[in-house]
This record gives C-alpha cells, structure tokens and sequence, in this order.
C-alpha cells in the first residue's frame, strides 16, 4: 500500500520509522511547511497537496495539525482516496465537520479517524449503537502544561498545588477554547454522544506527570471507566506517543488479512 504522509513532525517520523519496517507499507511522499527541510525519512518532502497526490498513494495519513485537515480532506477525497485524520479536534468546526462529511459521501474514499490517544474508542463506538445516555471525559496534565492556553488567563497555574478543574463544559466548547488540547475531546464527541452531549473537564493536577485521559461512559450496554496515563512521543512532548501508534494499527490493519 502507498501512503501519503501530511506532516513531517514527530508523528511522521514514528509512522515512517513503523512503515519501512513492513514490505506492504510504502511512504511514497509527505506534504510539510517551508520550515519542513529535511525529510523524517527516506521519502521526499513536497510543498503542495497537488504535488503529494501526484504520488498516487492510495492513503493519505495525516499528522500535521487542524489547518492541514482543513486545507487538504476537500482535494484527497475529490481524487477518491483514503483520508486518515488523527486532528480530530479540527472537526468540532461544525462547518469544516459539515464539508468533510459532505465530500465524504461523494468520494470513493473514506474519512478514517484514528482513536489517537483516547482509550476505548471501540467500546464506545460499540456502547453507541445500543443507545448511550452519559459520556465524560476529564483530562489532566501537569499544571505546566497548560502554559500557552486560555488556563493562563483564568488560573495562576505556577501557584497550583492541588487537583483543579481549569475547564468544565461540553466537547464542542473544550475543543474550540483550548485548541491544541481538543483532539481527544473530539474523538470521544464523534465516537459516543457527539459535540453538545460530551462533558469534558480540563484539569491542571500537580499529581501527574503524563498526560491522564478518563473517559467514562453509560448506556444500555452497561457501563465503562476506562484511563490512560500516555507517555509523550520522543521527539514531541506535546503528543502522546499514542498518536502514533494508533495509526500505526490503522495501517496495519489496512495491509493485513486479519483485522482487529
Ligand atoms: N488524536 C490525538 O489524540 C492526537 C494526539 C497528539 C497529536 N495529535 C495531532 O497530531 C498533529 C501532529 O503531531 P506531531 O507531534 O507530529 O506535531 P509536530 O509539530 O511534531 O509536526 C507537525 C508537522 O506538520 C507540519 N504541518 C503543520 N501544519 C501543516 C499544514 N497545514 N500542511 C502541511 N504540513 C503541516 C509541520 O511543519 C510539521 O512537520 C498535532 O498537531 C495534533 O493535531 C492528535
């Protein structure tokens, strides 16, 4: 299978590093930014999406940020491919959300969102289809790793020195005020109860020091508790090494007789 990577950052380098690794998994080019020069692997860098698909992959995976699903899902499934996003937090725009959907009805290609660092995407996925009346998620990190986000106008976060809530609300709004932490608020939206429906409590905990998602679930299936304490990626403090991986198993799953 040829693969089109979008980014050449820190997940980019994990996915080629895991590609060149399997005989049916080929990187056949990654589309970057001008500061992106030197290439995480062995595949060239390009500067437009024009220029990526004219490798005529058969995916495209991307790995870059919420301006490159917005700038790229409209062209990648008008050529009737395969569009891996794990920005999913770009897609609480309801209207960038509206025009993917939109463009993945009329393409041969598929829309596949990676469970990126949320537990349990399957079981919710899987909970929903019986009906799901509650879903939460609480989020916490290190007071210092809110530094950067609206936390720093509402919480003095050096002075924090127990478990606070720095944010209370529904996915869509937890998203959309705290961008670069939205990514698995969304996926929890989109696999269970959807944007409005899924609380989301941002917590500042000088207890932690990873990354600590707890998604909680209710419904006719019973019930789900469900944490993760992720580890950063190598090469990106801010992403959770779980990014990766999971598009790794997509991929896997994608280029293996046995799908799990
Ligand atoms: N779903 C999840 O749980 C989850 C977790 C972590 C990160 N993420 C997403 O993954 C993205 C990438 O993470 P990373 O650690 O590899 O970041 P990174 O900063 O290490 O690398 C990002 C790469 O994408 C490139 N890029 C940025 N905007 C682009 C655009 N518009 N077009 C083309 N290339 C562009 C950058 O130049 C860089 O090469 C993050 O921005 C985040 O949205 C999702």
């Amino acid at each position: 299978m040829k693969i089109a990577l979008i980014g050449n950052g820190a997940i980019a380098k994990l996915v080629t590093q895991f590609c060149a690794t399997h005989a049916n998994l080929t990187i056949v080019g990654a589309l970057g930014l001008a500061s992106d020069t030197v290439s995480v692997g062995q595949h060239s860098l390009v500067y437009t999406i024009a220029d990526l698909l004219a490798f005529k992959p058969d995916m495209v995976v991307e790995c870059a940020g919420h301006a490159a699903v917005k700038e790229c899902a409209g062209p990648v499934l008008a050529a009737g491919l395969d569009f891996v996003i794990v920005s999913t937090g770009s897609l609480a725009d309801a209207a960038l959300w509206d025009s993917v959907q939109a463009a993945a009805a009329k393409s041969t290609g598929r829309v596949k969102l990676v469970a990126g660092a949320l537990p349990g995407v399957d079981a919710l996925s899987a909970g929903k289809l019986a009906g799901l009346t509650k879903v939460t998620l609480r989020s916490a990190k290190p007071p210092k790793a809110w530094k950067g986000t609206p936390a720093e106008k509402t919480h003095d976060l050096d002075a924090i020195t127990t478990r606070t809530v720095i944010f209370s609300g529904n996915a869509r709004k937890a998203a959309l005020t705290f961008p670069k932490n939205a990514n698995v608020a969304a996926t929890a939206a989109l696999a269970g109860l959807g944007f409005e429906a899924t609380t989301v409590e941002l917590v500042a905990d000088p207890g932690v020091t990873q990354n600590v998602h707890h998604l909680e679930a209710e419904g006719a299936f019973g019930s789900l508790s469900l944490k993760i304490n992720a580890n950063p990626s190598p090469d990106n403090p801010k992403t959770s090494h779980m990014a990766a991986l999971s598009i790794m198993r997509l991929l896997e799953n994608e280029a293996t007789a046995i799908v799990i």
